[in-house]
């Protein structure tokens, strides 16, 4: 008999109210014409692990994780991906037939395939690299930029332990530059990248200058509410070639969507306009 049983995924977090993801897989699978779920589940600290075990039990192929779930993880995973165990984090759980958990991490991917979207002609290897903030997604857009062939990846970052930190695991590419130099360290860069949440609504902007940066350095933030973050609006009045953070959301999607629905999606403009509304 043919199992049209629906196929089933989710993001697990708590709390979970905010997370876009929804979204974006249910527009995934209804272009897709797919019998399917991808559900938010909140899930206490507590029954994270029966919750996660249970799911799999359920018939659930696999889930992304938020906070405060993404390094707990490890802890149960049957595998860790090269890169996750890099970035010390994961997003996306794909639980095999055979009852395994498969812990990856897609940062990375979406950092780069949202730049790639629409600047073509960007390389990591154009050029250093001024990365700003030392967190998690520092870690994942540092570990991307050095695969693709950063020749230096400079990390500025206003606790600078936290950076030394970075080099220290990272290597001789990463080179650590005083937050208060930022604006200097932008010299001579190809890539410059905002990870922190400076720039936000309701928080202050990142303080720094683009006058030093070359004509060809290409400006992305990982903030993406505002759209357009001081960053991105200095960026553009130099005439520096900018990318907004909200690509790199819904890039970083694609993987799981793949692993759990058989079908590898689309980044399109409708799909963007539906989280940026969302
Ligand atoms: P994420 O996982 O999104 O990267 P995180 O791990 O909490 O989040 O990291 C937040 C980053 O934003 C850090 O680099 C943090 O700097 P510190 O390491 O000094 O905390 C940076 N950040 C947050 N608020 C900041 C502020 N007001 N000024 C400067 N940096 C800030």
């Amino acid at each position: 008999m043919k199992n049209d049983n629906p196929v089933l995924a989710g993001v697990i977090g708590w709390p979970i109210g905010h997370t876009k993801s929804p979204l974006i897989h249910t527009y995934w699978l209804q272009q897709h014409r797919i019998h399917g779920y991808y559900v938010p589940l909140a899930i206490r600290p507590e029954n994270f692990e029966v919750g996660v075990r249970s799911l799999r039990k359920l018939g659930f192929r696999g889930a992304n994780v938020t906070i405060p779930y993404k390094e707990t993880i490890f802890n149960m995973a049957s595998s860790i991906s090269d890169r996750a165990a890099l970035i010390g984090a994961a997003n996306t759980l794909v639980f095999g037939e055979d009852g395994s958990i498969r812990a990856d991490n897609t940062d990375g991917i979406g950092f780069r395939e949202n730049i790639r979207q629409y600047a073509p002609d960007w390389r990591a290897s154009l050029g250093p690299a001024l990365v700003l903030g030392a967190g998690g997604a520092s870690r994942a857009i540092v570990s991307a930029l050095l695969d693709d062939g950063a020749p230096e990846v400079r990390i500025a970052n206003r606790t600078r332990h936290k950076a030394d930190i970075l080099k220290d695991q990272f290597g001789a590419k990463v080179t650590v530059v005083d937050w208060a130099k930022s604006s200097e360290a932008t010299d001579g860069t190809a890539t410059i990248v905002n990870t922190t949440s400076l720039g936000m609504t309701g928080l202050p902007p990142l303080k720094i200058k683009l006058n030093a940066a070359p004509r060809t350095a290409l400006v992305t933030d990982i903030v993406y509410s505002p759209l357009k973050t001081d960053l991105l609006v200095q960026a553009e009045e130099q005439n520096l070639r900018t990318v907004d953070g909200v690509g790199m959301l819904l890039h970083q999607a694609v993987p799981g969507f793949h692993a759990w629905f058989d079908i590898r999606p689309e980044v399109d403009s409708t799909l963007r306009d539906i989280v940026l509304r969302g």
